[in-house]
């Protein structure tokens, strides 16, 4: 029996939702929902991996979990039709990443170059949470068996890591999955899927760094909180080099900070690289105004809409406990299913 077309993403709840997620995330999620059955999740277990001062606190988690939930909402995700919640109300993931702790080998996981970069100089002081990171995002997608993954382009060994996993569960218990009536795969091989114009939206500030939520620079990121003024003021102090835009794609190589502003005009305006440097080549000055323009006018609507739902945090944590009861009806069972070819014994 063919499993549904389903869709999973993440987000973490750790300090500013910037134009990056949006571009390289958010608006994706939008797109999805008219073709699958989606589950977008705030992951909180995920933003404790780092330390405490981080991810903020208790408190700081609380508004970040919710910030990213509305985020969504304004966006454009529908909570009725799709399914919106936070990670840690459906206690399956932690538990099937557990399973998969014993199926992940340490080898694979050495090798994620996020951890070494979030890990730093200090390995040894590292959580041993942010080093099974990669294990607990598997269980994400699989404890929906989901089939396309949605992510920004720096997600990529993640997901393949993911593959791995299932593959090895698949093959591992292969005999007990069959036995079980599921078949020669219990674990669909996910997607990913890493399409657009955005796929990694660049700092403003150094256009070979991607923007983050942890550069200290404020200026290096548009963040979706950002006023009108606020993110003219960003994109005019935004680094280019003293060439005027090109009028052909090729002039954009080697000129990483003119690429990144073109690929965001572009994302933002649904329009390809070639028509904007056809109609915008020419100083800098002049496109940016445009670029202000267009990202005002996509973000300004967003913000609203986000400081409106803050206001309303009750509201909020009422779809993501209704997103979690309709998430667990389906990872419940495919958790037992788990336990039964593994042979842990049930209820
Ligand atoms: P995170 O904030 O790390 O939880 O990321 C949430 C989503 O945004 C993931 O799908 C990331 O791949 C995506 N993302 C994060 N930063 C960027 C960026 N600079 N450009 C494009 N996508 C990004
Ligand atoms: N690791 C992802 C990030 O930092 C967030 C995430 C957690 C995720 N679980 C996931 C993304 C499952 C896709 C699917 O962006």
């Amino acid at each position: 029996m063919a499993l549904p077309q389903r869709v999973f993403s993440g987000v973490q709840p750790t300090g500013n939702l910037h134009l990056g997620n949006y571009l390289g995330a958010i608006t994706r999620f939008v797109e999805l929902q008219d073709s699958y059955d989606c589950i977008y999740c705030v992951v909180d277990l995920h933003a404790i991996t780092v330390p405490l001062s981080v991810w903020g606190g208790p408190e700081g988690l609380r508004t970040a979990t919710r910030q990213v939930t509305a985020a969504f909402i304004a966006s454009g995700i529908d909570p009725e039709r799709h399914i919106v919640f936070n990670q840690s109300q459906v206690g399956e993931h932690a538990e099937l990443a557990w399973v998969f702790n014993c199926v992940a080998r340490l080898g694979w996981l050495s090798r994620m170059t996020q951890f070494k970069e979030k890990a730093g100089k200090d390995r040894e002081n590292a959580s041993v949470g942010l080093f099974a990171y990669p294990n607990l995002m598997a269980a994400d997608i699989l404890v929906y068996r989901a089939t396309h993954v949605p992510v920004g382009e720096d997600q990529k060994q993640h997901l393949e890591l993911a593959r791995d996993i299932a593959a090895k569960f698949n093959h591992d218990f292969a005999e007990s999955i069959a036995a079980n009536g599921h078949g020669e795969a219990f674990f669909p091989l996910t997607e990913p899927l890493i399409t657009g114009p955005a796929t990694r939206v660049m700092s403003l500030r150094d256009g070979t760094k991607k923007m983050s939520k942890s550069d200290s620079s404020d200026y290096s990121r548009i963040n979706l909180t950002d006023d009108a003024d606020t993110i003219a003021l960003k994109f005019r102090k935004a680094r280019t080099d003293p060439e005027p835009l090109p009028t052909e794609i090729d002039g954009l190589a080697d000129r990483p900070e003119a690429s990144n502003l073109v690929g965001i005009f572009a994302a933002l305006t649904g329009r390809s690289t070639d028509d904007v440097l056809a109609e915008f080549s020419g100083p800098f000055s002049r496109f940016k105004e445009v670029l202000v323009e267009a990202a005002v006018s996509k973000l300004s609507p967003i913000n609203a809409e986000m400081r409106r739902l803050m206001s309303e945090p009750d509201q909020i944590d009422a779809i993501l406990t209704k997103g979690a009861e309709r998430a667990q009806a389906i990872a419940r069972p495919n958790m037992d299913a788990v336990k039964d070819i593994v042979g842990l014994l049930r209820r």
